[in-house]
């Protein structure tokens, strides 16, 4: 094989790009190779992988040869339980942002939370994420309750918190409690970027300040962002991919931008799904060892989201275990799907699909490769 320098090689690959709009696949793969061998990439070399002026089919099987090496055909699925539709932030993307009076609003109790965990245990799922608004019912004390009650009942299962941002004392409280993994997307790598889509109380460092906190504290952390957002660049993109490089996240949700009518979005073009699945794609390269989900936003751009998701480098599900009741109140964006096998009972369908797909759904905690980064310095208690 020739070992060539990547620089060599991005250096010919993007004038080759340039003079005749296509290139040979062998330079395709040979930048693909260098990304998963975890080598830097020029600011020319990503902005020719993200404008994807290549056969994208090489992008997807090579995330997918990368994998099956971590992970070979397992499909880990989460079941996810939407508490709280309420939320005190107003972004300016999302669906159930505060000044949306038209948003239906609900709550769930600690009951309906660990009865809906009880059903998913039988159906097969390790692990429950809990997923909810920045609300402020839910207290540190709630959660913490709620966290030692699924924990104590199901030892075998992990927990995933998705609340947003919160005080450090209350991430730890949630991990002492037995939370083992926080999702809170970064939404956007580009501070400036970040300014355009959220309302001036939020910031871009306080949501960076939350993450480091999360990956101190020990949780398992996810982080992520939406492709094709109002206003979003190929640079912030290539800024998202920097970032993950360097956080190193343990989970990382990636899905297209989809307009809610109530929002001041309402009015954008919806993020594509090839965009998406492009960075769904080089994340998998860029991070071997990650839990990508192939996100609902993806399926409900496209039927078959999903399974084309998955053959692009994801390797995780989150088919919806909220009660009946409030499944279609969780409204982010516009005809967000929750049922068929978005939903829990649809198990056995989601089943076939991911067989179909070449790949296989697993009964596991499907824990992150890699180690969490703290020390023993937050001992939790024993469940
Ligand atoms: N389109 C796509 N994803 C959205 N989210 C919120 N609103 C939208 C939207 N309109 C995503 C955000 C958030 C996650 C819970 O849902 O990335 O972090």
């Amino acid at each position: 094989m020739r070992d060539l320098h990547l620089s060599d090689m991005e250096e010919r690959t993007v004038q080759a790009g340039k003079a005749e709009g296509a290139l040979p696949d062998r330079e395709v793969n040979g930048l693909l190779e260098g990304l998963a061998a975890g080598r830097d990439l020029s600011n020319e070399a990503w902005q020719f992988l993200i404008a994807g002026e290549y056969d994208r089919k090489l992008l997807y099987a090579k995330a997918d040869e990368v994998r099956r090496k971590h992970y070979g055909r397992d499909v880990y699925i989460r079941g996810l339980l939407e508490i709280s539709s309420y939320c005190k932030n107003d972004c300016l993307y999302c669906g159930i942002r505060r000044s949306n009076h038209k948003a239906q609003r609900y709550r769930l109790s600690e009951e309906e939370i660990v009865s809906c965990c009880e059903k998913g245990y039988s159906l097969g799922f390790r692990t429950f994420v809990l997923q909810g608004g920045e609300d402020a019912y839910f207290t540190t004390k709630r959660v913490a309750q709620i966290v030692s009650a699924i924990k104590g009942k199901y030892p075998d299962c992990a927990v995933t918190l998705s609340l947003g941002e919160r005080e450090k004392k209350t991430y730890e409280a949630w991990y002492k409690a037995g939370a083992d993994r926080y999702l809170l997307r970064h939404e956007t790598a580009s501070e400036a970027h970040y300014a355009k889509i959220h309302p001036p109380e939020l910031s871009y460092r306080h949501r960076m300040q939350c993450m480091e906190d999360l990956k101190q504290i020990g949780y398992q952390t996810g982080c992520g962002f939406m492709v094709g957002s109002p206003f979003q660049s190929t640079q912030d993109l290539i800024a998202d991919m920097e970032f993950l490089r360097e956080f190193q996240p343990h989970m990382v949700g990636i899905g297209p931008f989809i307009p809610h009518c109530e929002t001041p979005f309402g009015e954008y073009a919806k993020g594509s799904l090839t965009q998406t699945l492009t960075m769904a794609a080089l994340t998998r390269l860029v991070l071997p060892k990650t839990l990508i989900p192939s996100t609902t936003a993806l399926s409900t751009i496209h039927p078959e989201g999903r399974q084309l998701g998955l053959q692009a480098g994801a390797n995780v599900v989150m088919p919806n275990l909220s009660p009946a009741r409030v499944r279609g109140q969780y409204s982010l964006y516009d005809h967000k799907r929750c049922t068929g096998d978005e939903a829990a009972e649809g198990l056995e369908t989601l089943k076939c699909r991911v067989k179909d797909a070449g790949y296989e759904v697993v009964i596991d905690r499907g824990d992150s490769r890699l180690k969490p980064d703290n020390d023993v310095k937050y001992c939790r208690k024993k469940v």
